[in-house]
């Protein structure tokens, strides 16, 4: 009895021991994001797609800058940038070489730069070979309607420093009332830490509208080849 309670004891410590704990990364940096997404499209179907963001991720302000393309596997693609702010609650896609630009509530949820709480760590490995890079493996669920998305996020960090360098989604975003079954996927690349020139990524063009839109329909919300972007949860790489 004594020596089962002592094993138990034993058992314990070493799951608590081995227990890895949810982790921060940087607030404010510079990276590329390169992504694919598959999704039904309510409108369109199902369909898949490259995306590839770069530009200025700040959690303290809470606004994120980048310039992002949109890939079809027909060749087709997309040059946008956007401008998400959360602290105010909307954001600008802005097609410069039409000087089109709209203004509209932001994709949520809001990105954070922390693995959260109730996350639980999968598994730790290498990167690059034995001697690479060490990282851990993350994952958590998305409940609607208590978050505005569904489904199962898995994320990886490095070990050492909580950067973030892989994520993948699979679930459902809601385009309304409707329920799209997505999945997404990224990775990071060529992060630095700090943004050196907010300007160049935060600064509201002259030519953007100062009223939020109140386009209904998909049609309404698109420019000449301007994709779906309901999808825009993809700054989530924790
Ligand atoms: C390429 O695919 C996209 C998305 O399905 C479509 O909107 C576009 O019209 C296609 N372009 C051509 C040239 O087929
Ligand atoms: C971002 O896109 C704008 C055009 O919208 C372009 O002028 C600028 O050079 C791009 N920046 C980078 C780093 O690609
Ligand atoms: C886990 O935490 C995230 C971030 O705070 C939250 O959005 C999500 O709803 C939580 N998941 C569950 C199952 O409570
Ligand atoms: C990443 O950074 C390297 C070194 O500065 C540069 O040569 C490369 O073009 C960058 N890659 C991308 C995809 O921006």
């Amino acid at each position: 009895m004594m020596f089962k309670k002592i094993m138990l004891v034993a058992l314990l410590a070493v799951v608590t021991a081995s227990a890895k704990k949810p982790c921060c990364g940087p607030k404010q940096f510079m990276a590329g994001n390169g992504g694919t997404v598959g999704q039904v499209d309510p409108d369109s179907g199902p369909q898949g797609f490259f995306t590839y963001q770069y530009g200025a991720f700040d959690y303290t302000n809470r606004m994120f800058g980048y310039n992002m393309s949109v890939t079809y596997p027909n060749g087709t693609q997309t040059n946008i940038k956007l401008i998400q702010k959360y602290g105010q609650g909307y954001q600008y896609i802005i097609l410069e070489e039409f000087q089109y630009c709209q203004k509209q509530p932001v994709t949520k949820p809001e990105p954070i730069n922390c693995i959260p709480a109730n996350a639980t760590w999968t598994s730790s490995l290498f990167i690059g070979g034995s001697k690479g890079l060490y990282a851990d493996s993350w994952t958590y669920n998305f409940v609607y309607p208590k978050d505005p998305i569904e489904g199962v996020i898995v994320i990886q960090v490095f070990e050492s420093n909580c950067y973030p360098f892989g994520t993948a989604f699979i679930g459902d975003r809601f385009q309304g009332q409707t329920r799209v079954p997505m999945t997404s996927s990224g990775g990071l690349l060529n992060m630095t830490i700090g943004i050196p020139d907010p300007d160049a990524w935060f600064t509201v063009p002259s030519f953007c509208p100062t009223e939020m839109n109140t386009f209904k329909t998909r049609e309404e919300r698109s420019a000449p080849n301007l994709p779906n972007l309901d999808f825009f949860h993809l700054p989530q790489f924790y």
